[in-house]
């Protein structure tokens, strides 16, 4: 195993009720004003936002509302929020939401303690802020494990660049499945395919050896595919969502990457196709994982045969390579089987997206099996239309 230096700074608090339980006891240690944001009003529909503004006037807050944060959060929405922080001094930040809002927020955070610009600073001068606003979140549907970590996704519109950048990392996070009630079902699958993503993003890193990590990823993987099923099935199963919402933070609190390199690949195609077009981010994945890893599955064949064994119970076809695509067949057969998209025209993307404006902007990963060209992604995203 590769050297490692581990620590999760998160402390969850899991399970129903949490939040009327723990929030007062918490914010009774941070500062008077909080900042109190989330996204688009579902908070305001189904009761969380209620309940969290009681517990925030109950324990003396001023609270300062940071609202209206969109999926796929954008670089000028967090430039709002950073203002908004700065003009009111804000002393904490609660998000309320999922991973638009909670990453919008770790921006934010360090943004509002910067005089320059977080984006210059990260992406051309690779300095990363130490200064933040310290914040929590209160998951309200889960799939990209944000809570468990300190980097964002953020949508630079001027520079049609969807991209990491790293700010703060929550000090708590609530992670209640029975707040999960309320999501649209398309978005609990295309969240539960994201985590799925992430495990294997990480699984197919390297090295390609016997290690803790891999294991206890299999574990994950079988776990998110056996909880969509039983959703689909039983939509309000509290169990399942309870695992899937377990599962998202341990596909993204680190646990997984421990001693490996990861792939990342087909994130970095989604970002872009995201960065062009503002798709949903798991449903974008669900379309580009079958896709690329047609592509790829020769440079990994060991890899992708043990993944089609371990993952999805098919027996060994005595050849590695003919296992390994059973197994990226199996996933493009779950893909359908649980009513993801399959192409981007299903996602409702227009057929004149510049796909080779997409490519050429999209990073090309170190951690992947095959070293893509611009080229090669370029016809991985003509497949997927
Ligand atoms: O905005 P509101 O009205 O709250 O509605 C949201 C939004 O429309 C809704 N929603 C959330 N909780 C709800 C609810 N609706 C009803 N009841 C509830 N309890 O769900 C919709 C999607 O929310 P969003 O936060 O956008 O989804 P998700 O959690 O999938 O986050 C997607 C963003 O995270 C980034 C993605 O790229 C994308 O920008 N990612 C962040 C990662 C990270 N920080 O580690 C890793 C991921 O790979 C990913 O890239
Ligand atoms: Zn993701």
């Amino acid at each position: 195993m590769n050297n490692f230096i581990y620590e999760n700074a998160t402390k969850v608090y899991f399970g129903k009720g949490g939040v009327k339980e723990y929030l007062a006891s918490l914010m009774k240690k941070t500062g008077k004003t909080v900042m109190l944001a989330y996204g688009g009003g579902s908070v305001k529909k189904n009761g969380i936002y209620d309940e969290v503004t009681a517990i925030l006037t109950t324990v003396g807050k001023t609270i300062v509302e940071f609202s209206g944060i969109m999926s796929n959060p954008t670089y000028a929405k967090v430039q709002e929020g950073a203002r908004l922080a700065r003009e009111n001094s804000v002393d904490f930040i609660l998000a309320v939401g999922g991973g638009s809002v909670i990453d919008c927020c770790k921006i934010v955070s360090a943004q509002a303690k910067l005089s320059g610009d977080i984006w210059e600073l990260e992406n051309e001068k690779k300095i990363y802020p130490a200064d933040f606003i310290p914040m929590g979140a209160i998951v309200t549907a889960s799939g990209t494990g944000s809570e468990m970590n300190a980097g964002a996704v953020i949508t630079h519109e001027e520079k049609r660049i969807k991209g990491a950048l790293f700010g703060a990392q929550a000090r708590f996070a609530f992670l209640d499945p029975a707040y999960t009630m309320s999501v649209p079902f398309k978005q609990v699958l295309s969240g539960a395919f994201d985590t799925l993503s992430h495990a294997m993003e990480t699984y197919f890193g390297k090295p390609d050896a016997n290690n803790l990590s891999d294991d206890i990823n299999e574990a994950v993987m079988r776990s998110v595919i056996r909880s969509i099923r039983v959703l689909l099935n039983d939509r309000e199963n509290y169990e399942a969502r309870s695992e899937l919402m377990w599962a998202s933070s341990m596909a993204e609190n680190g646990i997984l990457k421990i001693g490996k390199i990861t792939d990342f690949q087909a994130h970095q195609i989604e970002h872009q196709l995201g960065a062009y077009t503002d798709c949903n981010h798991g449903a974008g994945l669900a379309v580009i994982h079958p896709v690329l890893y047609r592509h790829i599955y020769r440079d990994g064949a060991e890899r992708f045969a043990r993944f089609a064994k371990n993952v999805w119970g098919i027996d060994d076809r005595g050849d590695d390579e003919e296992t390994a695509l059973a197994g990226v067949e199996a996933l493009a057969d779950f893909v359908k089987e649980i009513g993801l998209p399959t192409s981007f025209s299903q996602m409702g993307i227009s057929a004149d997206t510049d796909l080779r404006a997409v490519a050429d902007s999209t990073n090309v990963t170190a951690g992947c099996c095959k070293r893509l060209t611009h080229d090669e992604i370029y016809e991985i995203l003509k497949e997927c239309i």
